[in-house]
């Protein structure tokens, strides 16, 4: 029993994001176990105590209870809980949320809604998103348990490229973006470092800005800096990953085995 495959999962009404398809499995140690070893990689028991485990109708896979032991589960996809409890293979775990406007990015808050909590139903423990947009951007936020990755893509040394679509107030001009990517004094010790822009065909108030670092509020301190002001923000882009049109906001869905290699994970 499996979930659909391929799609992106988009949230239901109350925020949560139903469990479902990985883009592309992949083909490392598990992607496709047998039930009853499932349950003893995820540390339930041994194989016989799984089996039991099953025949007591302990155990649910996707919402039904199982009973049968060569169930088919795939890895990162199929739901399994144990006494209402999701059990999880370890391991890395990587997914792409398209963040929403509206909620913080924080691993987890007393009071505010986070990004985690679009990812609920995320398998995985210890998920955290890889450094921070703000509340009122949205776009592409890496959100896994690999902290060595996280580490190698925030280090400033790294200069790991991310790429903002800027919605500004008022137009953009060429003397605007030589002024962007020259590098901007936005009040820090140092300026910024140099950066791309590219303005939008049909829109004189837009530009893609590129930047290397991770500063806070980056983009919106540089535009201010150029006498200008963002009204939209939105990641598309972080080194190698990319945020596609077809991934709504508030959804999110596994990095494909491309994407994993490209961050050598
Ligand atoms: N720069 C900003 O100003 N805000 C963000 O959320 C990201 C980059």
């Amino acid at each position: 029993m499996t979930a659909m495959r391929d799609r992106p999962r988009v949230p239901e009404p109350d925020g949560n994001v139903p469990a479902g398809g990985r883009a592309d499995p992949d083909d490392g140690r598990y992607d496709v176990i047998r039930l009853d070893r499932f349950l003893c990689e995820a540390g339930a028991g041994t194989r016989s105590q799984a089996k039991a485990l099953i025949k007591a109708g302990r155990v649910s896979v996707d919402g039904e209870r199982a009973i049968s032991a060569d169930l088919k589960i795939e890895e990162n996809r199929t739901r399994v809980l144990l006494d209402g409890r999701p059990l999880f293979l370890p391991g890395n775990v990587y997914y792409l949320l398209n963040k929403p406007a509206g909620v913080i990015t924080a691993a987890s808050d007393a009071r505010e809604r986070t990004v985690m909590d679009l990812l609920k139903e995320a398998p995985g423990r210890g998920l955290f998103p890889v450094g921070r947009l703000d509340r009122d951007t949205v776009g592409l936020l890496l959100i896994t348990n690999d902290g060595a990755l996280s580490h190698r893509l925030l280090s400033p040394s790294r200069h790991v490229e991310k790429r903002y679509l800027v919605r500004t107030a008022r137009p953009v001009t060429e003397e605007m973006c030589r002024f962007l990517e020259a590098g901007v004094d936005i009040g820090d010790e140092k300026p910024t470092l140099p950066a791309r822009t590219e303005r939008l065909k049909d829109e004189p108030c837009g530009l893609y800005l590129t930047i290397t670092e991770g500063r806070y509020h980056q983009v919106k301190r540089m535009l201010a800096a150029a006498g200008n002001e963002v009204t939209g923000l939105k990641r598309v882009s972080m080194g190698p990953l990319s945020l596609e049109e077809t991934l709504p906001e508030g959804a999110w869905r596994e990095l494909t085995k491309e994407e994993r290699n490209a961050l050598g994970v």
